[in-house]
């Protein structure tokens, strides 16, 4: 591992989105917003994890009955379920991040309710066959869309397929929280009943003045840095005196704070957004960049078909903490997306998930990394990280192509 660059080149590139105003339209009518804020019954909620603990607490699952859920996840979903007292079953994904269809087949059984979807990064999971599966065995289809506002897949919005579906906004926007749940089909009552809370204004604020100095730190990176420090001690002096705020980020699951909903501030960021130019921005980054990196670092197999919003650009490395904490010291935001999940999702078939837990960096390529900041994450990442063959995940294109009976080629297997 090389040192960091020298002062001069130093920046600042935040791994979420910041509050720019080019982001935002202003004195216009207000336009069509993409789906799901304009679906007949959503509720919006702080983060989505509240949303998640809500749907499953108004089906009302039967102590037997089970729901598969993916074993590559976050852990705060799975906290969110277990809370609402569910019965999970873990379910495989393979290196490509694709699931293990065959292996959800053998896991379905008599008791099974529900089949719950994580598209992960903002790309779709293979929907036709999932929905395909569901329908035929009277499976409620749930979209976990945590990571994936703004997708599309086949020309249509992910989310929209299951019959419920989750999205966390905090992650594509820069919005200080803000989740939405929202009931395509199998309509629950108790959700309409559910009177949300309003979040406390100092965690509002509080998030909102980081998104703001994020903003102003990206474009002067010393200057901002001094003010980090600043709000760092103002946060440390609130914990201290105990002043309770709500969290966006963390990996915890409050029951306490279960009800807690959307700030007002979000509800008018939220009309006010082109979502056009956002999602152009990030598929523009995130294809310069892989650009920059293809043939260099180990990818993954992600090709941005039309209408994937991506949230990031995963990349493989063979030591993911010291490069995380290198590229960190450098200015660049890079996201852990899950070194850890459910304990009981390690058992047998875990691998893969464990392979990705382990080796997968996120990148940041969203709406406010400028050109000048995709060049300098190519140069700083490239000069740390190399390609190897260990890390090569092949697309199932490849896997097709070599299981070939006729191919000459050894066989290339996506398990480990
Ligand atoms: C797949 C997935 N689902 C759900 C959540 C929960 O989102 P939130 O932080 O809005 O509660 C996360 C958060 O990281 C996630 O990655």
């Amino acid at each position: 591992m090389t040192a960091s660059r020298s002062g001069k080149e130093r920046m600042h590139i935040p791994s979420w989105p910041c509050l720019t105003s080019s982001q935002l339209h202003f004195g216009e009518d207000l336009r069509q917003l993409p789906f799901p804020l304009q679906a007949a019954n959503r509720k919006y909620f702080y983060v989505a994890r509240n949303g998640i603990y809500h749907i499953f607490r108004a089906l009302g699952l039967a102590n037997q009955e089970n729901v598969l859920v993916p074993n590559y996840h976050s852990g705060n979903e799975t906290s969110a379920m277990r809370a609402a007292g569910v019965n999970i079953r873990f379910y495989p994904i393979l290196r490509d991040l694709q699931p293990d269809m065959e292996a959800i087949e053998r896991l379905c059984g008599p008791e099974t309710r529900a089949l719950y979807v994580i598209h992960f990064m903002g790309w779709p999971q293979p929907m036709n066959r999932l929905v395909e599966f569901c329908r035929a065995r009277g499976l409620l289809l749930i979209e976990d869309c945590a990571l994936s506002f703004l997708s599309e897949f086949e020309g249509r919005p992910l989310g929209s397929f299951g019959e419920y579906a989750v999205y966390c906004l905090y992650k594509t926007l820069p919005i200080p929280n803000g989740a939405v749940l929202v009931q395509n089909r199998g309509h629950l009552q108790e959700l309409d009943g559910l009177e949300t809370l309003d979040p406390k204004r100092i965690s509002v604020l509080s998030r909102s003045s980081e998104l703001l100095l994020d903003s102003f730190r990206s474009r002067f990176p010393r200057a901002g840095a001094m003010l980090a420090g600043i709000k760092a001690v103002a946060g440390s002096t609130l914990t201290a005196l105990s002043v309770e705020r709500e969290r966006v980020g963390n990996i915890e699951f409050d029951l306490d704070k279960v009800d807690t909903g959307m700030s007002s501030l979000c509800h008018w960021l939220l009309a006010r957004f082109n979502y056009e130019l956002i999602r152009n921005r990030r598929r523009a980054n995130f294809q310069w960049l892989e650009h920059r990196l293809r043939e260099k670092v180990n990818l993954l197999p992600l090709s941005l078909a039309e209408g994937v919003c991506p949230l990031f650009l995963p990349i493989l490395v063979e030591d993911k903490k010291a490069v995380a904490a290198e590229l960190t010291r450098c200015g660049i935001g890079v996201v852990e997306l899950w070194n850890e999940g459910d304990p009981e999702a390690n058992g047998p078939d875990s691998e893969d998930a464990l392979f990705l837990r382990r080796h997968v960096l996120e990148l940041p390529i969203h709406q406010n990394v400028s050109e000048a900041q995709l060049d300098y994450i190519a140069r700083e990442v490239t000069r740390r990280v190399r390609p190897t063959e260990r890390l090569r995940v092949p697309s199932a294109a490849q896997v097709a192509a070599a299981e070939e009976p006729t191919s000459a080629m050894e066989p290339v297997s996506l398990r480990a």
